[in-house]
């Protein structure tokens, strides 16, 4: 029975919500933060660059939501950023095991190197970015750690707001041309579904990896595309480029970013919603926003 959650990056996209999930059904919630000024007694201070404190709050069940997420900051500060992704994030663990917490780690499609579709997740990880190399080293210690971890791998997040959309609005809205890559694309989950499963998978301490994509890729391109024909702009403003050039994938663009996310149906019942719709919400939100501008 689980009666507390702890939330490590309560300031994340996913810990934000993940902490409102666990609240709402009458759990325990700390969540920490390196926010100084948003101190309080279920705001812990932890900053992971500092290295890991040793003094945790125990909970049932943590999820390790903070880290650098950023495929250029990792690419361009890799020691600083692998202090914080693997070796504090994998001591955290170890601590939170110790003491008898499940932890559930976050991963990403980019331990591999997207030359598979729906790559199964016993696959080799092969990650090709600093940013997946940091997140496959820190998953494989994780689950050294025993059947008290498991790795959620999760293809693009949406919700309501993804500053890349809202900046191609604002280009179409003033005809400048969009540029997006053609030839790289996201198999998206939208937010809710992520964190009902992600909580789920916690609160009922299912180990080992689990993995969550949609069932169809899409390019960038296709998604400006529609973004420029739905809000009443043209679309031969946008252009398709090669990924290529992007520095932080070093010269290789994974063409799949799918992952085999049966285990999801078979063992829970769960289906990805398919790609189109939750574009499709996500853009209908950066519309909307647009219309109070
Ligand atoms: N979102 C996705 O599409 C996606 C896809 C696959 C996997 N994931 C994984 O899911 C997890 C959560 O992702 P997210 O998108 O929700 O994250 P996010 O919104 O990018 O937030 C990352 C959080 O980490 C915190 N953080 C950064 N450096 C830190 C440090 N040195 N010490 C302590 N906290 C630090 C940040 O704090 P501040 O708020 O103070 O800056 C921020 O709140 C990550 O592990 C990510 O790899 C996400």
């Amino acid at each position: 029975m689980v009666g507390s959650a702890l939330i490590v990056g309560g300031d994340s996209q996913i810990g934000r919500c993940l902490a409102s999930w666990h609240s709402a059904v009458g759990h325990r919630v700390i969540a920490t933060t390196r926010r100084t000024e948003t101190l309080a007694e279920h705001r812990q201070l932890l900053d992971l660059e500092a290295g890991h404190t040793e003094v945790i709050p125990f909970a049932d069940v943590a999820y390790l939501c903070a880290g650098a997420t950023s495929l250029q900051c990792c690419h361009k500060h890799p020691e600083v950023t692998r202090r914080v992704n693997v070796e504090s994030t994998v001591q955290l663990a170890e601590t939170l095991v110790r003491q008898g917490t499940f932890v559930v780690f976050p991963s990403t499609n980019l331990v591999f190197d997207g030359t598979i579709p729906f790559v199964r997740a016993d696959a080799e990880r092969r990650p090709t970015t600093v940013y997946g190399q940091q997140k496959a080293e820190a998953e494989r210690r994780l689950l050294e750690l025993g059947d008290r971890v498991s790795v959620v791998r999760i293809s693009k997040v949406l919700s309501q707001s993804y500053p890349l959309f809202d900046a191609w609005r604002r280009q179409l809205k003033e005809n400048q041309c969009v540029c997006a890559f053609s030839d790289m694309g996201i198999a998206p989950i939208p937010l809710e579904f992520v964190v009902e499963l992600i909580g789920t998978i916690g609160t009922r301490g299912l180990c080992g990896i689990w993995q969550a994509s949609a069932r169809e890729q899409v390019s960038y391109y296709e998604i400006a595309q529609r973004l420029a024909d739905r809000n009443g702009g043209s679309n031969k403003l946008v252009s398709g480029v090669s990924a290529i050039a992007y520095e932080p994938l070093n010269g290789v663009v994974p063409t799949h970013s799918t992952l085999d996310s049966r285990r999801l149906s078979a063992e829970l019942g769960f289906s990805v919603p398919d790609s189109w719709s939750t574009i499709d919400r996500t853009l209908d939100c950066v519309i909307d926003r647009s219309r109070d501008e």
